[in-house]
């Protein structure tokens, strides 16, 4: 135990350690603890407040995870967020019910009262929902401290007895102020100091990464990106040569990217690993053909990725580990405890249950700026770093529906038109990840004074730190202008460009 801390209480939701990750943040050390941690193991000094998350249930059905109702006399300061909230009310005696009308993502809020959570925050800020049941009715001693147009009890509190309760995220980052009012509630509410800083992670890594491989051999899946590049990193720290980087060409990458990634990591005056490339992208497409459901496709990339590691491994005397760049948000959107499971990410809900290896996954409880940050830390280019993330299974989700030849070099190029213009028009910046995608509507257009029946190309562009939460980029109407124009004067089977302005939640990031 640290000498302060805040405990999580986790009741499913998606962004839980996410939740813990702002307060480490603020200089305060918090865990996630199980939501049905013993009362006796919370009531611990060290322990300076209590934060409920969300969750997917209504907390009225039978199987909802609850609360012993105990915890909120043994005077630590809680704070509620969506489904934490309603389990307030609910075990205190207020009412929540279905509503009609839910709230997803941006949500404009009018905050009524002078509480200490809203302390030096203006009283109209925008703020990130994501629910379908809301609080009718508050406890016996609490007042409605903030409401939205479709929700009147948005947050509600009980400052003598420390209880604190808001029906949106204030930990994803869209939220306006969000980070605020956790300080508000970890630092004038539940008083702790900023005491606590960690810098200590390479170190702490590279020992145990040391302490289980010891002179074991490591298959890393390398892809490019900037996970698994700091994941090769730190195992290249921790054991040299005994590193062998396989980077797989599973046929789904964009233009040009497996030749850009094979001359980066074969040249040696940057990287000094064992690089091995593999050209596999005969077997994915031949598993792929013909399959159109999401989670199918992740299955079998994931077990694509894994045969051909395990042939690679029988080439390695003694490659008994494989190493992965997962990171936190791979694993949540997996479905990790009680979380809905999203989607399948490749290396997380997509891998085989029977592995022939020992997976070793150094970066799973960070989220990408806090990787950036140690690849920074570690020497890597800034070029890889900043690199826009890419998805293991590639270009099979941004193609909804069936995969084919036709249709992958469609949106390699189409990608690639909108990914120049953007950064030709100085805007790739201002967007964390950006692509285009082919979606599986066809539709009638005239080309050539002759009519057409295609497809249409999805441009999507977001902002996020974390990628748990993430908003449209805004990018001025000439410069779509242009991008809808050459991608259908440039791109076969191409006739219509749309642009997807819907945020995360509730859309994804991926089209699958
Ligand atoms: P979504 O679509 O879930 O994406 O909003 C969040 C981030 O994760 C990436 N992503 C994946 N990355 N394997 C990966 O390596 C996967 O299966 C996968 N699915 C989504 C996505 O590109 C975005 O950065």
């Amino acid at each position: 135990m640290k000498e302060e801390m805040i405990v999580v209480l986790d009741f499913g939701g998606q962004y839980n350690e996410l939740i813990a990750r702002r307060v480490r943040d603020l200089h305060v050390y918090s865990e996630v603890w199980p939501f049905n941690t013993d009362i006796n193991k919370l009531k611990d000094p060290s322990i300076k407040g209590i934060i409920f998350t969300g969750g997917p249930n209504s907390v009225y059905a039978p199987n909802a995870p609850q609360i012993d109702k105990s915890i909120f006399e043994i005077g630590k300061p809680i704070l509620g967020i969506c489904y934490g909230a309603q389990l307030i009310a609910y075990s205190l005696g207020g009412k929540v019910e279905a509503s009609s009308s839910k709230e997803y993502g941006p949500t404009p809020v009018a905050i009524s009262s002078s509480s200490i959570l809203y302390s030096s925050i203006p009283t109209n800020i925008t703020v990130f929902m994501s629910h379908g049941d809301k609080v009718t009715r508050v406890p016996l001693g609490f007042t409605t401290t903030s409401s939205t147009l479709e929700t009147m009890n948005c947050s509600f509190e009980n400052p003598a007895k420390a209880i604190y309760a808001v029906q949106f995220h204030p930990e994803v980052e869209h939220t306006e102020h969000g980070q605020d009012i956790l300080s508000n509630f970890v630092h004038d509410i539940c008083k702790c100091s900023k005491s606590w800083k960690d810098d200590s992670f390479i170190s702490e890594t590279i020992d145990s990464l040391k302490s289980t491989i010891k002179d074991g051999k490591v298959i890393c899946a390398l892809s490019g990106g900037v996970d698994s590049a700091v994941t090769a990193a730190l195992l290249d720290k921790a054991i040299g040569s005994n590193l062998y980087c396989v980077f797989v060409d599973h046929g789904l990458l964009r233009k040009n990217e497996a030749k850009e990634v094979i001359d980066l990591f074969s040249d040696k005056t940057k990287f000094k690993m064992n690089f091995i490339p593999v050209d596999a992208s005969k077997l994915f497409l031949e598993r792929l053909e013909g399959i159109t459901d999401p989670e199918q496709k992740r299955k079998i990339i994931g077990k694509s990725f894994i045969d051909v590691f395990a042939s690679e491994q029988k080439k390695i005397l003694g490659a008994t580990f494989l190493a992965q760049g997962t990171i936190y948000p791979d694993r949540i959107e997996s479905g990790l405890g009680l979380s809905s499971k999203i989607k399948s990410h490749h290396n997380v809900g997509g891998l085989p249950k029977d592995v022939s290896f020992k997976i070793v996954e150094p970066l799973r409880d960070l989220f990408k700026d806090e990787v950036r940050k140690i690849g920074l830390a570690l020497g890597l280019p800034k070029s890889l770093v900043y690199r826009q993330p890419f998805p293991g299974p590639g270009l099979a989700i941004r193609i909804v529906g069936e995969i084919t030849k036709e249709k992958i070099e469609a949106v390699q190029e189409a990608d690639f038109i909108f990914r120049s213009i953007m950064d030709e028009r100085g805007l790739s910046a201002k967007a964390s990840q950006y692509f285009a995608a082919l979606s599986n509507m066809k539709s009638v257009g005239v080309k050539g004074d002759a009519r057409s029946y295609d497809y249409a190309v999805v441009i999507r562009a977001v902002s996020t730190d974390d990628f748990m939460s993430a908003t449209p980029v805004d990018i001025p109407y000439k410069v779509m202008t242009e991008i809808a124009n050459r991608i259908v004067d440039e791109v076969p089977m191409v006739n219509r460009v749309l642009f997807d302005f819907t945020s995360k939640p509730p859309a994804t990031i991926e089209l699958e």
